[in-house]
């Protein structure tokens, strides 16, 4: 027998169903939606985790969860665990730590299921201890904040952060199901409630020029967070994020190009800059606002189609511009900018950022010349101080 002493390689091919499922009211006795997405050989056990912080607007829940599998012979409710949500659980380990002693006790295996109910900050903490418990359990999502819904909920992704650096302990791990139950979507604060909507315009700036032509004839609707408008906005969303993790080609992010990061780079440093006082959706607002006048202001993108983008944003009661954009070094330089060299770094060397030269279009550009964007962030802070 010959002997190969070089080697040789394996392809392994894994393949992984994304199921994204819309309702309301999951846990009423009758909406049979999730019996029928659990898929069970006979008396599979769930552990539910709930967030904190939606007690008080659903003291009914836990209830709800026991009444719906009391009457659901295959499955045994194990437990329904309440812990810390929001970005304070992913600061450290101690809310992975908790939800992994109550995977132990509950002796969770992988026929089991893992329910988590919780804003975006909740789902990658759960997520995670999922993701490694067992190395790998079943994970049923129910994402209840508007940007978890139509945007973070729907991917694959999770996450604590740790050495003053968000998302730096997790992994890539394909959720068994992510159930958007709208009944979540109406008890956030207003303001939370409309900021997870600059994802929607996001995607819909990068996949899907007709969306952003419904965002935009729905502007007060959604502003006035008008249910079933905001509903058909988070569903459009989510669809469009699932579709591209799962069809684009890259799900596990090995490449460069990162579409749905559009406006991102300068997201991520704002929110570091202003110590996450800025949220995730205001800080994307700003980041989504400053690349789409820079695709304007180098002849890419035509300037009413900005001007639109920027109408949008305004419309919907969200930033253009925050003062942390004015941060410098001791060398004068924005600070902003140190974002694009992260980004650069954490793209393994070559800056791709997606600029628009279409309202549902974009490209891949590697470079960003800094007076420009400069300018940019310029008549955006006049614009925005002219408002005030
Ligand atoms: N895994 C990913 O791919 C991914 C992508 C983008 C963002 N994220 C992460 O998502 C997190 C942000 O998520 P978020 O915007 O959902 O915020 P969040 O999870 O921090 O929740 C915001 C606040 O809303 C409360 N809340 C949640 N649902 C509620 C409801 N239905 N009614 C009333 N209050 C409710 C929470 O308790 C919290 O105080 C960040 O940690 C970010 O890093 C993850
Ligand atoms: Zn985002």
């Amino acid at each position: 027998m010959d002997c190969n002493m070089k080697g040789e390689d394996f392809d392994i091919q894994v393949s992984f169903r994304h199921r994204i499922r819309f309702t309301r009211g999951a846990f009423s006795l009758g909406n049979d939606l999730l019996s029928e997405l659990l898929e069970t050989r006979g008396h599979s056990k769930v552990l539910v985790f709930i967030e904190n912080g939606l007690r008080e607007h659903f003291p009914q829940l836990e209830g709800e969860i026991q009444d719906y599998f009391f009457d659901l012979n295959d499955f045994r409710l194990t437990g329904v665990e309440w812990l810390p949500g929001a970005e304070v659980a992913k600061r450290d380990d101690q809310v992975y730590q908790k939800a992994m002693s109550a995977i132990e006790q509950h002796h969770i295996d992988r026929h089991s299921y893992i329910i988590v109910i919780g804003g975006g900050a909740f789902l990658d903490v759960i997520g995670y201890a999922a993701a490694t418990g067992h190395r790998g359990l079943r994970l049923v999502r129910f994402p209840t904040t508007t940007l978890s819904q139509d945007d973070s909920g729907v991917g694959v992704k999770n996450g604590i952060n740790a050495f003053g650096k968000k998302n730096f302990i997790g992994s890539f791990a394909v959720p068994y199901a992510v159930v958007n139950d709208f009944q979540f979507l109406h008890t956030q604060p207003e303001q939370i409630r409309r900021e997870g909507l600059i994802e929607a315009v996001k995607v819909a700036l990068v996949k899907d020029g007709a969306f952003f032509s419904w965002l935009e004839s729905h502007v007060e609707e959604l502003r006035a967070l008008e249910p079933l408008v905001l509903e058909e906005a988070v569903q459009r969303s989510a669809v469009h994020h699932a579709r591209h993790i799962a069809l684009g080609g890259d799900p596990f992010e090995l490449g460069s190009s990162r579409p749905l990061d559009y406006g991102h780079w300068a997201a991520h440093k704002l929110e570091q800059l202003t110590d996450f006082e800025l949220s995730h959706g205001e800080a994307v607002s700003v980041g989504l606002a400053l690349d789409t006048l820079y695709a304007a202001k180098i002849g890419l993108l035509p300037e009413a189609d900005a001007e639109r983008v920027l109408k949008v944003v305004e419309g919907l009661g969200l930033p253009l511009w925050h003062e942390a954009l004015e941060l410098r070094d001791p060398n004068g330089k924005r600070r902003v900018f140190k974002g694009l060299e992260e980004f650069r770094e954490h793209l393994g060397g070559e800056l791709t950022v997606l600029l628009l030269e279409k309202l549902g279009t974009g490209i891949d550009a590697h470079e960003i010349t800094e007076a420009v964007w400069e300018a940019c962030a310029e008549e955006l802070k006049e614009r925005a101080l002219a408002t005030a």
